[in-house]
């Protein structure tokens, strides 16, 4: 590999993980994108390979390309970038298809010139692309893809990530039903207040999904991973929600919900075994329904962006 470039993996990642909408994600180890940055001598960004799905190269038109122009700007480089992108996150799949994209680019490039940007700067240029993906510059799916792990946006003004641990022996089962959902259109059925006795219940499970991480307590996690806000609404966008998740339950599962925005269906669980076992019941759902579905099982990424 030359110095300058350099080839990265960018992790696919769950949002939101059911309470904690726009604030919590996690990376994930068994899937993502690939991305090589070059530098070059004129000025800009420039997608030259795109491969795996069908998005648009124009740089503003691609989020690796916005996120890439936003720490161009921010920087006193005044060369630029190629970026070829081999995509395997599913766009609209609700597991940070945009996210890995933006993360990797910025990730890549800040290496590249020296590591001049902290991480909440990379975070920040990254959501650029989140905002042309899908309108809302949230940082859920981008902070976990550049830093790994768990992690809570505590503040969006000012930005203030919070790095959350991973219990060593926590898997992620995640299915995805072959459909699309775009982000902005799960957004738009939402409800814009709630009620203080649903706060009440929604920040008591944060507050417990983050002590349960902290503490490595499986049971609390599994209690904590209950969603009273946005699940009861964008559930209905997905088929066999219901029946994937309670099959998820009964198969170990210590919880399941939405992957950020759907229609993937995650569950969380204590070992690899118990997390094989959740995928074949979630499997069994969809044949019986017979929706196509992609599924992986994961550990969870403890280094966000890689190179490779
Ligand atoms: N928090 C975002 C949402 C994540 O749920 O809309 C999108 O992946």
């Amino acid at each position: 590999m030359k110095a300058n470039e350099i080839k990265v993996f960018c992790p696919a990642t769950i949002a939101n993980i059911s309470c904690g909408f726009d604030v919590l994600g996690v990376a994930l180890d068994a899937v993502g994108d690939e991305m090589t940055v070059r530098k070059i001598e004129e000025k800009g960004i420039k997608i030259t390979k795109l491969i795996g799905q069908d998005l648009p190269m124009e740089t503003h038109k691609n989020v690796a390309g916005v996120a890439g122009l936003a720490l161009l700007l921010a920087s006193d480089y005044d060369g630029g970038f190629e970026i070829e992108i081999n995509k395997k996150i599913k766009p609209g799949s609700g597991i940070g298809s945009s996210a890995a994209s933006s993360a990797g680019a910025v990730w890549a490039m800040n290496h590249l010139l020296g590591n001049p940007f902290q991480s909440t700067e990379l975070v920040r240029f990254a959501m650029e692309g989140e905002r042309l993906a899908s309108d809302v510059a949230h940082a859920d799916n981008v902070a976990p893809a550049l830093f790994g792990g768990f992690t809570l946006v505590r503040s969006y003004e000012p930005l203030d990530i919070v790095p959350i641990p991973a219990p060593a022996d926590l898997f992620a089962t995640i299915i995805h039903p072959q459909i699309e959902i775009k982000t902005s259109d799960s957004r738009k059925i939402l409800k814009t207040t709630i009620s203080m006795e649903t706060g009440i219940k929604q920040w008591g499970n944060v507050g417990g999904l983050i002590a349960g991480l902290f503490m490595e307590d499986y049971d609390l996690i599994g209690r904590s991973l209950v969603d009273h806000i946005v699940e009861p609404i964008r559930s209905i966008l997905i088929p066999g929600f219901d029946e994937v998740k309670k099959a998820s339950l009964k198969a170990g599962a210590l919880g399941a919900g939405i992957s950020g925005s759907g229609p993937s269906i995650f569950a969380l669980s204590k070992g690899n075994e118990t997390a094989l076992k959740v995928a074949d019941a979630m499997k069994k759902v969809y044949e019986q329904i017979g929706i196509d579905y992609e599924i992986h099982v994961s550990k969870i990424n403890m280094d966000g962006v890689r190179p490779i």
